[in-house]
């Protein structure tokens, strides 16, 4: 829909404000909640579980009755900050405006410039399913008295301009620290910035310049490579929500754009909390016995015996972090969820195995997955598949 547009390099004209609109609505990956799978883009009704019930992202095509048509500059700017939106309905942080909080009353404005040039559709919200007290919306006046910042980013004069975009692409638009950073007891994020944390039932791991734990073993080269392809040589691929951020957004930036990204993450200041990076291979695992034997029968023609992946890249596990978290969150999700990305060599995709093979199996293979990839005892339990 907007692909072409590229506000990089020297030879292009000063862009449009629908072009620029354009840009940052991918930088700020609004269409990865707005469209359901299958569903026409942008007309909502992709459900979001949360602990408490389900919440449904709604339609944000122009049209005026049920999508984002009727919105004036002011309401805009009101929903896109303070989570208020048509008719005095207060949202829930689902959808990340303590993130988009810190945009600039230009790119936020320019955003709808952008989504006011598209087809308007008619597409009624899908009801939410949240119980007492949590259908309360107007309890999120006191939600944003404690966690919403409500203010504009300001450049910081102590760093470089390149530093100072960065942390507008990673903060006001990529919104990366509403999943990386855990939360407090009232679901806002604590100071304890991109220390990892689980969100909606997978682990946006630790990216803090922490050696152990986050990001400090990789190059600047290696950063570059997972956030602009969905995966990097030796760290293995992006999988689930990290997939769709690649996959909605984050592909589509310049390369002057994912390098402020990455001088930016760079100086999140180390915390050494969460699981650690792949060490290697337990000295015991044996590929007899039942974990490694269905990993050689299921696994291995796409991940190859030694996990260096057949064929692709992507399929690379030796490294991930996935394969080092003792209880196995990601691996979990993947064994029975599946994950998909689209790339530029086409779609990268593993289906789930939970219908094909018992919760015993799945649980050796998910151990052994752990032990010979990630150098850790596994934790994962029959339970996690469906067994007792
Ligand atoms: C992480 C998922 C997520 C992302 C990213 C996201 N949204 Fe949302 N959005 C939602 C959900 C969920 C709701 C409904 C929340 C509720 O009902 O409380 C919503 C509601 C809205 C509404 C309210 C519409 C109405 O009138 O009811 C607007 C406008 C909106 N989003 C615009 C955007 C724009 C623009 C972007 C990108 C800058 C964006 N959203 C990115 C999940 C998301
Ligand atoms: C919707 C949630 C979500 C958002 C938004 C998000 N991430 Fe992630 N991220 C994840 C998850 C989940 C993983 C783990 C993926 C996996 O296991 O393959 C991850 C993995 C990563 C990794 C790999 C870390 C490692 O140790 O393997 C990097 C780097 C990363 N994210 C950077 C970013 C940056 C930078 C942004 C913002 C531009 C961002 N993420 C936004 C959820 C998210
Ligand atoms: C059809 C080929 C195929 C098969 C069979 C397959 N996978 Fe995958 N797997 C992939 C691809 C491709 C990816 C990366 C997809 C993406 O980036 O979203 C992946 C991703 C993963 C990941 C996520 C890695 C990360 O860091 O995010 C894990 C773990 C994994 N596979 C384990 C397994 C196990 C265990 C089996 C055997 C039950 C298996 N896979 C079978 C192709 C396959």
């Amino acid at each position: 829909m907007v692909a072409g547009v590229s506000l990089g390099g020297a030879a292009v004209a000063a862009p449009t404000e629908v072009q620029r609109g354009a840009y940052l609505f991918r930088a700020a990956d609004c269409a990865a909640c707005h469209s359901a799978p299958g569903g026409e883009a942008l007309t909502g009704g992709r459900g979001f579980a949360l602990p408490f019930g389900t919440v449904h992202a709604t339609n944000i095509t122009p049209d005026r009755e049920t999508g984002i048509g009727a919105y004036d500059d002011a309401a805009w700017l009101r929903v896109l900050r303070t989570g208020v939106a048509r008719g005095g309905k207060r949202l829930y942080p689902v959808m990340p405006y303590p993130a988009y909080t810190l945009m600039s009353d230009a790119d936020a404005l320019a955003i709808r410039a952008y989504l006011l040039t598209l087809k308007p559709v008619r597409a009624e919200a899908v009801p939410n399913d949240l119980g007492f007290p949590f259908n309360q919306r107007w309890t999120m006046v006191f939600w944003n008295m404690l966690n919403n910042p409500d203010r504009r980013m300001t450049p910081r004069a102590d760093r470089s301009a390149q530093w100072n975009r960065g942390a507008y692409l990673a903060e006001a638009l990529g919104h990366c620290s509403q999943c990386h950073t855990p939360r407090t007891i009232t679901y806002g994020l604590s100071g304890r910035a991109y220390a990892g944390a689980v969100q909606v039932g997978w682990r946006a791991y630790n990216l803090t310049s922490d050696r152990e734990h986050g990001l400090g073993g990789w190059s600047d080269a290696d950063l570059a490579q997972y956030l602009s392809t969905g995966r990097a040589v030796g760290h293995g691929p992006a999988s689930g929500p990290m997939a769709e951020a690649v996959e909605d957004s984050l592909r589509y930036l310049t390369p002057e754009d994912i390098a402020a990204i990455v001088v930016y993450m760079r100086s999140v200041p180390a915390r050494a909390e969460g699981p650690a990076v792949a060490s290697g291979v337990l000295g015991d695992v044996s590929a007899g016995d039942l974990g490694g034997r269905v990993f050689a029968q299921v696994c291995a023609g796409c991940h190859l015996p030694d996990g260096r992946g057949r064929q692709s890249g992507w399929a690379a596990l030796a490294g991930a972090h996935s394969v080092a978290d003792p209880e196995g969150v990601n691996l979990v999700q993947v064994l029975r969820s599946g994950t998909a990305l689209k790339t530029d060599q086409g779609e990268m995709f593993m289906h789930g195995f939970t219908g094909a093979y018992t919760a015993p199996e799945l649980a050796a293979l998910s151990d052994y997955v752990l032990a010979r990839f990630g150098g850790v005892r596994g934790r994962v339990t029959e339970g996690a598949f469906g067994g007792k």
